[in-house]
């Protein structure tokens, strides 16, 4: 049993608004909710289904396993899983209908293989590597793999249902390789197109594209961070979007210490006066990382402050000064939506030089997700 005095709260109400949003914002596309890596640490299945429940026609996962966790929970709804390490269980996938993210050509074949194994078409969206050389199949390669597929969706072993590929930059609006990359994804349609390939969906898109670029929208956008609430883009104003998770944790302790004090280990923080300290049981085993140390805001008793000293596995101080809260289960907000002025993932993104994807995955199992706001 995890301990109870932390949680992260996750407001459903916020992720179906949200991907309702994007749909506004992407009228003449489906979208996609990426639920990968536990529903980006909001709890998967939860937010699957309020991602559906806002409009999302397709969920996405990095990998089968994933995705065979919706299935398995009853989940039915389209679902495209675009890792497939050596060793994937494609023909559960194909079995369990769901699609397959083909990032090589190589996997054109154990695909096809899945299909004939499973005794129906493997559902397949090409990918192609317009620029992010992550996954997906390079400009060299894209003719002979959309043509084994066109020859092996003839021989009825399988579909191709998608072709796609991921943007390297499209979270800094202007930066030149956006438009490289579109220009590189209209050849890869085209070759397709001559292959003989008619994919129900074309998708090119992130939250970051859905909301800045509209011209690439195609048939399918895949929205995973703005379905959050996040926005991909720390200063982009009116996103409409609300941060569908709020963690915080009830004090533990607290206690008068007098000036000089050393606080936590190494005593990085010393305190200047007589002061209330207060005990948050939440480290870095939860996902409050060591670079919080004496840096990230936490909002306690009506104030924002600042970690005190260094975050410790289970633990972190915050010097609460005079305004004691007596321990009548006052909550450290670490972040949420902002409203009662708590700060948010992206102020700790932005005091941890990361970004906010990083702050609400990181979320450690030992939190229990609450999930708020029937869907
Ligand atoms: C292929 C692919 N599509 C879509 C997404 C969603 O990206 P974002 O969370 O920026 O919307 C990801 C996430 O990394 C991805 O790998």
């Amino acid at each position: 049993m995890p301990p109870t005095f932390a949680e992260a709260r996750v407001d459903l109400g916020a992720i179906r608004d949200n991907i309702a949003t994007l749909q506004r914002t992407a009228p003449r596309s489906a979208v996609m909710g990426v639920v990968k890596a536990d529903g980006y640490g909001h709890g998967m299945l939860p937010a699957a289904r309020a991602m559906l429940a806002g409009g999302a026609t397709w969920l996405g996962t990095a990998f089968v396993e994933e995705a065979l966790e919706l299935r398995d929970a009853g989940v039915a709804a389209p679902a495209v899983a675009w890792i497939l390490p050596p060793g994937a269980p494609l023909a559960d996938a194909v079995a369990a209908g769901i699609d397959l993210g083909v990032s090589t050509p190589s996997l054109v074949t154990e695909a096809a293989a899945a299909g004939r194994a499973a005794g129906r078409p493997a559902r397949v969206h090409l990918k192609a590597d317009t620029g992010l050389s992550r996954g997906g199949v390079v400009a060299e390669h894209w003719p002979a793999t959309v043509e084994a597929a066109a020859r092996a969706e003839q021989a009825g072993e399988l579909r191709v249902t998608g072709v796609f590929s991921h943007f390297a930059c499209a979270d800094e609006p202007g930066h030149p390789s956006i438009a490289v990359q579109q220009e590189a994804f209209d050849t890869a349609l085209r070759a397709a197109r001559e292959a003989g390939l008619r994919p129900e969906v074309r998708h090119l898109a992130n939250s970051a594209a859905t909301l800045t670029l509209p011209d690439t929208h195609f048939d399918l956008v895949r929205a995973g961070i703005a379905a959050y609430g996040l926005s991909p883009i720390p200063d982009l104003a009116d996103t409409g979007l609300r941060p569908a998770m709020t963690l915080r944790c009830a004090i533990a302790l607290e206690k008068r210490v007098p000036p000089g004090s050393g606080v936590s280990y190494g005593h990085r923080y010393t305190t200047d006066r007589e002061t209330t300290l207060a005990l948050v049981p939440l480290g870095y085993a939860d996902g409050v990382p060591r670079a919080a140390s004496n840096a990230a805001p936490v909002l306690v008793a009506g104030k924002r402050r600042t970690i005190s000293g260094t975050v410790c596995m289970d633990q972190f101080v915050v010097d609460l000064g005079d305004d004691a809260t007596n321990g009548h289960g006052e909550y450290a907000v670490l972040f949420g939506p902002g409203d009662s002025g708590e700060p948010t993932a992206h102020d700790w993104a932005s005091v941890l030089s990361t970004i906010p994807y990083e702050v609400v995955t990181r979320v450690g199992p030992r939190v229990p997700r609450v999930h708020v706001g029937v869907c």
